[in-house]
């Protein structure tokens, strides 16, 4: 371990990090009223307490009144963030983790119909894809007001006792002045690479002068567009190297490509499936040349891809955010020797996504990610032992049992497959979202650590129940596709899970009838298409994949945007008859009565889950509780003590999709809320 290249400190400047990693910005919209409290201390705290070497706090910390907080910013234009940002730091500080914060200003990357409702600003009228804003063009006193709102933020976070800054610049307004795609203005801060680069270099001036030569500075930043007549690699180096010799600032955090688009923002923060560590080696070159402290982040998940980053000595400090975000612990973990019990980001990005719809951060598959305040990352063992058990192995009924086992209870699983799994082993059957198994596997390496016993290929009944003399009896047997709409004939059609499942091979003429909007349509569109089938993805919606958000939506659309796909949003499936050797669809809508029709030879239906919740009906009446759940416990984290028969009963409870349909972080966090106070 000593000898580990992840765990030697590195000095930047006057500051020593006691190791090379770090959280690169991530805005997880904790704020409450735009400051940094309680929630969002203890996020950041927890892991510090694992050692954690460099946490850079916020993300896009707003410096003006015009940069509204687009997805729950921290306001650093307010003078009460101060006090908040000092306790933050402080408590951060206890365990020796260095605290920096990026600062910004969006520019256009914003909604005017937020905040104050101020006009966004920008360079150029352009508005960007993401965000839509029609930006005013910048004028001269916005400029100086801009520079004075930077060095106000710069100092406020001086004064909170923050060890360093980093300004954003890749999509935000800093770069948005640098690339000619986005700055039409002419000199003195528009034209040429010095006019555009002014605005940057009058910031840091003006942050230098308030905070003086002690405080770290860094830039976070763009070193190639990747877009046709964007800012190019060479232009990157350019950049880099002026930033370098400027002597304003202490370091680069290297980012490539550009983020106005989904598919944009996609590339430079890769998702499951996509490639691991795509631009570090473009990190790399640039440290190289410019020979300056260099940080970088991007979809590095796994230890021995960031040890190499730094081994290689491509890069000073790397960025293991959402992989920070799915296990706090990783820096402990890897100090003990215990890296194999690290929880893997599995890339399912319902972290990041859920933000820009306007929701916290939360992790797929570690509930107390963003919970730190009700919900335990470290499990404390229960004062007695209780024999519980669970069927049912999918996430929910995992999660469960490795909850139960950390507990110190005796668990059995029983599980109907001969596999554990549940829905997400049929989403990993798609090669491009085969990561999420590292949900089930890392639970299953968990519970056998734990001696969960889980017992394969039975289908419980009440009596296999009632032989384990159970104290309490955790229902989580998921769900099976819905198929209540007797019009559509329901014998002529199969569901998304058929195709999924390799059950049904896809037909040539194809009709998608997309009624639930998520992953399992789109999952089943992808294995039709690719067979070069005919296909038309129908939604009564008016988007399609309603409930599939941004990020995780651009693989999808880049494997359907082909001519043998069509895409038809607001109508509806009413019914199927078999027409000789085709069917017959005919079609209506919400909005008029329709009767339009389709002749195909295939109609894949895909109206969401239902529960399969028998054996939690038959167990009922045995039950102490008769199921029930005090919610006002469950909320406020007290054990479940409702008796409903008196008796010697067990505890009966009911989580994830056999309650009710949602997704895989529901069911985890159905369990984990549960079974840690069991
Ligand atoms: C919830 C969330 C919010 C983010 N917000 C910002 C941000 O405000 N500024 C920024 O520079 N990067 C932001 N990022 C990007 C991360 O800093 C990082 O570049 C990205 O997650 C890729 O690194 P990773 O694969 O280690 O997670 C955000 C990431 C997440 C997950
Ligand atoms: S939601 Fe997915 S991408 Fe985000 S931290 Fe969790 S596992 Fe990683």
């Amino acid at each position: 371990m000593a000898n580990d290249p992840l765990l030697q400190p590195f000095q930047l400047k006057h500051l020593s990090l006691k190791n090379r990693l770090m959280m690169t910005a991530h805005e997880p919209a904790y704020p409450e009223d735009g400051m940094p409290k309680e929630l969002y201390r203890a996020y950041h705290v927890e892991r510090a307490k694992a050692g954690l070497g460099l946490t850079m706090t916020a993300g896009s910390a707003a410096v003006a009144k015009d940069s509204p907080p687009v997805f729950n910013n921290i306001l650093a234009y307010k003078d009460e963030v101060v006090p908040w940002m000092r306790e933050l730091t402080d408590a951060c500080h206890e365990h020796g983790t260095a605290v920096m914060i990026q600062l910004t200003h969006l520019g256009r990357r914003t909604r005017w119909d937020k905040g104050d409702w101020l006009p966004a600003v920008s360079p150029s009228h352009r508005r960007e894809a993401s965000h839509r804003a029609f930006p005013k063009q910048v004028e001269d006193w916005d400029i100086e007001r801009l520079i004075k709102d930077y060095a106000d933020a710069a100092e406020r976070m001086h004064a909170a006792g923050l060890d360093g800054i980093e300004l954003q610049a890749y999509g935000h307004l800093m770069d948005q002045f640098w690339s000619p795609l986005t700055n039409t203005l002419e000199g003195p801060y528009g034209g040429d690479l010095d006019n555009r680069l002014r605005f940057t270099f009058e910031v840091l001036r003006a942050i230098r002068q308030r905070v003086g030569e002690a405080f770290i500075v860094g830039v976070r930043y763009t070193g190639d567009e990747m877009l046709p007549g964007g800012l190019t690699a060479s232009d990157g180096m350019d950049i880099s190297r002026r930033l370098k010799d400027s002597g304003l600032v202490d370091f680069l955090n290297v980012v490539r490509g550009h983020i106005d688009t989904d598919p944009g923002l996609t590339d430079v923060i890769p998702i499951q499936g996509m490639p691991s560590a795509p631009h570090l080696d473009f990190a790399g070159e640039i440290r190289r040349e410019v020979d300056f402290p260099t940080f970088h982040g991007a979809k590095i998940q796994d230890v021995a891809t960031a040890r190499y980053a730094i081994a290689s000595g491509k890069v000073d400090m790397i960025g293991m955010t959402r992989a920070h975000m799915a296990d706090p612990h990783i820096v402990r973990k890897i100090m003990e020797g215990r890296e194999e019990e690290i929880r893997p980001c599995v890339g399912a990005n319902y972290c990041l996504d859920r933000i820009y719809q306007g929701g916290a951060a939360y992790c797929i598959h570690n509930a107390a990610t963003g919970r730190e305040t009700t919900m335990p990352h470290t499990i404390p063992k229960a004062a007695q032992k209780r024999r519980v058990v669970i069927i049912g192995a999918g996430p929910a009924g995992l999660e469960a049992a490795r909850v139960a086992g950390e507990r110190g209870h005796a668990v059995v699983v029983l599980e109907a497959a001969s596999d554990a799994g549940g829905q997400v082993r049929l989403t990993a059957q798609s090669e491009r979202r085969r990561e999420m198994m590292g949900i089930i596997d890392w639970r299953l390496a968990r519970c056998e650590a734990l001696g969960v016993e889980i017992r394969y290929n039975v289908w419980a009944e009440v009596e296999d129940v009632f032989a384990e003399k159970p104290d309490a009896v955790i229902v989580a047997t998921g769900g099976y596709p819905l198929e209540d709409r007797p019009e559509v004939g329901h014998d002529l059609v199969v569901n998304t899970w058929d195709i999924l499942s390799g059950h049904v091979p896809p037909g040539k003429q194809v009709l998608l009838f997309d009624d639930a909007g998520d992953h399992a349509a789109m999952q089943a569109a992808e294995i039709i298409a690719a067979t070069g089938a005919q296909l038309e993805i129908m939604t009564p919606d008016r988007t399609f994949s309603a409930e599939i958000m941004a990020m995780n939506l651009v693989p999808y659309m880049r494997s359907l945007q082909r001519p043998n796909v069509t895409f038809t949003p607001t109508y509806r499936l009413k019914s199927v008859q078999r027409d000789d050797s085709e069917l017959l669809a005919k079609i209506t809508s919400d909005y008029l009565d329709l009767d339009h029709e389709r002749r195909i030879d295939q109609v894949v239906v895909n109206y969401g889950i239902t529960p399969m919740a028998d054996i939690y009906f038959e167990l009922k009446p045995h039950s102490r509780n008769g199921g029930e759940v005090n919610y006002e416990d469950l909320i406020v984290g007290r054990p479940q003590t409702v008796i409903r028969h008196a008796g010697d009963g067990f505890q009966l409870f009911r989580i994830g999709d056999a309650v009710a349909s949602r997704n895989t972080h529901a069911a985890i966090y159905d369990a984990l809320r549960l079974v840690k106070d069991l």
